[in-house]
């Protein structure tokens, strides 16, 4: 990566994702704010990317504490130009059954933490010449999907939340981007949903293969990155034609039900 050094803020840095971002990124940061609940995880990556580089901020990012310390951290640094929400949950579950805590977690940790995070940060991403926030989606926020009804509700509004701030902020110098890694092997895809995945064939990235594309990502200025062809096209005929995809997935409904927790399989209603 050329040109800059940036002044990162990145959530989520001790999950799969995240720590292979944060090794990528270190070379081309003044100053890292490393954000995440496993202080232990944190603190290895602090020693090991240079303890005169890193801040580490260990909280969960659905408090206001945790909000304070980040921005709190991020101005005793110098400031931030690069903030990369990547921090999130997922919950495989049939949503009949799901117990509304676990709504709320998900619409918490991946849609309201990104949004109250990136609103604290906003003044110190003003004071820079130019700054990035990077919101990490998926896939599943253009794609409704059985089993992920939660998961999908937030991934599909933060990409709302992106889409609106970016255009909110288009006349600033700060940029507002939508990054959707694909499916990748880390533990939010730990369980059933890895199972599912091998059943299924879903190809799998590694970490530090996304950590290279949304490093190439920061580099350019479209506002959203979709992995792959496949990827983008789906979005698009989901778009355009759901009941392609409607069909397809009602075919691989009975694969998805053998693993989805707590499925039922309800009574088809009778034709007359
Ligand atoms: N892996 C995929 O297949 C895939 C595909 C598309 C999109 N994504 C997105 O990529 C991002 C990173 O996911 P990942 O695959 O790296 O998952 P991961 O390995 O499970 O990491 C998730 C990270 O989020 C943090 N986190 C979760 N809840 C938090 C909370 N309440 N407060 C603070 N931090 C919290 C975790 O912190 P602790 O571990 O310290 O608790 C961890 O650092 C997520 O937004 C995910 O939705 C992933």
């Amino acid at each position: 990566m050329a040109h800059k050094t940036w002044r990162l803020v990145l959530t989520g840095a001790s999950g799969g994702i995240g720590q292979a971002l944060a090794k990528a990124l270190a070379p081309y940061c003044a100053s890292m704010v490393l954000v995440g609940r496993n202080g232990e995880v944190l603190e290895a990556l602090r020693e090991r990317l240079g303890p005169h580089l890193v801040r580490i901020v260990v909280g969960d990012a659905t408090q206001e504490a945790t909000l304070d310390a980040i921005a709190a951290a991020a101005g005793e640094l110098g400031g931030v130009d690069l903030l990369i929400n990547n921090a999130g949950i997922n919950a495989f579950h049939a949503f009949e059954s799901q117990a509304p805590a676990a709504l709320r977690s998900l619409l918490e940790v991946n849609l309201l933490a990104p949004m109250l995070l990136t609103q604290r940060l906003l003044p110190q991403l003003h004071q820079a010449p130019s700054a990035q926030v990077i919101n990490v989606g998926s896939l599943f926020g253009y794609l409704g999907y059985p089993g992920f009804a939660g998961y999908c509700a937030s991934k599909s509004g933060l990409r709302g939340f992106t889409q609106a701030l970016r255009r909110e902020l288009g006349d600033t110098s700060i940029a507002v981007r939508h990054f959707i890694p694909r499916a990748a092997r880390t533990p939010i895809n730990a369980g059933a949903v890895e199972a599912m995945n091998a059943e299924m064939g879903v190809a799998l990235d590694e970490p530090a293969d996304v950590a290279r594309q949304l490093c190439k990502f920061i580099q350019g200025s479209a506002w959203e990155y979709k992995p792959g062809l496949k990827e983008a096209l789906l979005a698009l005929v989901n778009h355009l034609l759901p009941a392609l995809p409607d069909r397809a997935i009602l075919g691989q409904l009975p694969v998805i039900r053998k693993h989805m927790p707590a499925s039922v399989r309800h009574a088809q209603p009778r034709s007359s």
